[in-house]
């Protein structure tokens, strides 16, 4: 007997996405059902091949009035754990300030260092519980959440403490990032080797031995942290048996994707100004390319990433919110999906696509979540939508109007 069993429902089980406008058919399901026991999905397919009335197979029957169900989104980049406020900032910007110039005189990342070394635990638990509220009222069932703000290692492990508590308050599968590598702390001005040298040997044993990371981060980047600095960082992280991911050729192109296709790190983000070497190098590995659009259209960044070359070579593209203070305040992933078709010109299947098993690969949960498929997790939304492009439609996003975790409607 299953527990819940959902019929009257349009399944959207698989978006693949194939490049072209319409290309993709959702996998979709017309007239579908779907059950789930003990969290897990136990069947899936039309309501017609059911192997008995569905009264007799599952403890509860749900009626979803024709809606369309994707599996729960994914979002596989967000810094949701910081403190303060970077509104002055985006007014300067706006008067034609870079987001560079504002890092280089100490603002930018370290103001929000600063802000967020000055909240207690308990205030940044609260603030970040009610970002990603936001987030799980948006469609998201799993959510990467990264440090990046303390720069210490004290101040590294109480916000991937926040991060990891996340998930025992509110029903959403989290995985925590260390991405102490993130801007050069104050302390250490004018010293960077020393700062990479103290992650190496103290900052990332220490997060490793406490369990709070389930990945290491580092940016790359003219502003922050050079290649070589990275593969140091990366050797250490491996040496711990932590899977790697980098913000890559966000700014430039610093062959920061094929590094870490050559660390085979699960993701490269950002990637606006990776070449083909890159993009082969990221075929080769399986390293998905991480498209953050939000921050594209949050920094009026003009390179746009080689969507063309991934296609060819078949690298995964995946999305995310990088929700973050400086360059993208944005909670709603399907207003990301809009983003990416407008902006990237990806089809609403990948698109859908990048939000669930593409993102999901890229935080090492492939067989776990985004798709809907009997075994994954019973993480679903409903959708009052004429169709999954619906999704990528509306500007600002859509919302679901039911979201099922672990099997149980919220
Ligand atoms: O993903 N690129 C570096 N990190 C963030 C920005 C963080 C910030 O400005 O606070 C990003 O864009
Ligand atoms: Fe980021």
């Amino acid at each position: 007997m299953w527990d819940r069993l959902w019929i009257d429902v349009s399944l959207a089980t698989d978006a693949c996405g194939t490049g072209r406008p319409g290309g993709d058919d959702f996998g979709a399901i017309r007239d579908g059902a779907i059950a789930a026991k003990d969290g897990v999905i136990a069947w899936v397919g039309s309501r017609s091949d059911l192997p008995a009335e569905p009264a007799s197979l599952a403890v509860d029957v749900i009626s979803c009035h024709g809606q369309w169900m994707t599996t729960g989104l994914v979002d596989p980049h967000t810094h949701l754990v910081f403190g303060g406020d970077r509104s002055g900032e985006f007014a300067e910007r706006l008067q034609g300030v870079s987001y560079q110039d504002i890092a280089r005189r100490g603002g930018g990342i370290l103001s929000t260092v600063r802000a967020t070394r000055a909240a207690s635990e308990e205030e940044l638990l609260r603030v970040t519980l009610g970002r990603v509220r936001r987030l799980i009222e948006n469609g998201a069932t799993t959510i990467e959440i990264k440090s990046g703000y303390g720069l210490t290692t004290e101040e590294e492990l109480k916000q991937l403490r926040v991060a990891r508590a996340v998930g025992r308050h509110l029903p959403v599968r989290v995985h925590t990032t260390f991405l102490g590598a993130h801007a050069l702390p104050p302390e250490f001005a004018g010293r960077q080797a020393d700062y990479v040298t103290h992650l190496c040997e103290d900052m990332i044993p220490a997060v490793a031995e406490a369990g709070l990371a389930d990945s290491v981060d580092a940016f790359c980047e003219t502003i922050a942290f050079k290649p070589v600095e990275i593969e140091r960082i990366f050797e250490t992280a491996r040496s711990f048996g932590l899977p790697l991911r980098l913000h890559a050729d966000q700014m430039s192109d610093l062959q920061g994707s094929h590094l870490a296709a050559r660390w085979h790190a699960l993701s490269a983000d950002h990637v606006e100004y990776a070449n083909e070497e890159s993009v082969r190098a990221m075929a080769e590995a399986g390293t998905v390319a991480m498209l953050l659009p939000g921050a594209f259209w949050f920094v009026r960044e003009e390179k746009l990433p080689p969507v063309a070359l991934f296609r060819k070579h078949g690298v995964p593209m995946g999305l995310a919110t990088d929700c973050n203070p400086g360059t993208s305040p944005i909670l709603t992933p399907t207003g990301v999906m809009n983003m990416a078709c407008i902006l990237f010109r990806l089809t609403p299947g990948e698109a859908l696509a990048g939000h669930t098993h593409i993102a999901a690969k890229a935080l090492g949960l492939a067989e776990t979540a985004g798709r809907l498929r009997p075994g994954m997790a019973a993480d679903m939304v409903l959708w009052d939508v004429a169709g999954p492009h619906e999704l990528s439609y509306w500007i600002g996003g859509v919302k679901p109007s039911a979201r099922i975790f672990a099997g149980i409607p919220d």
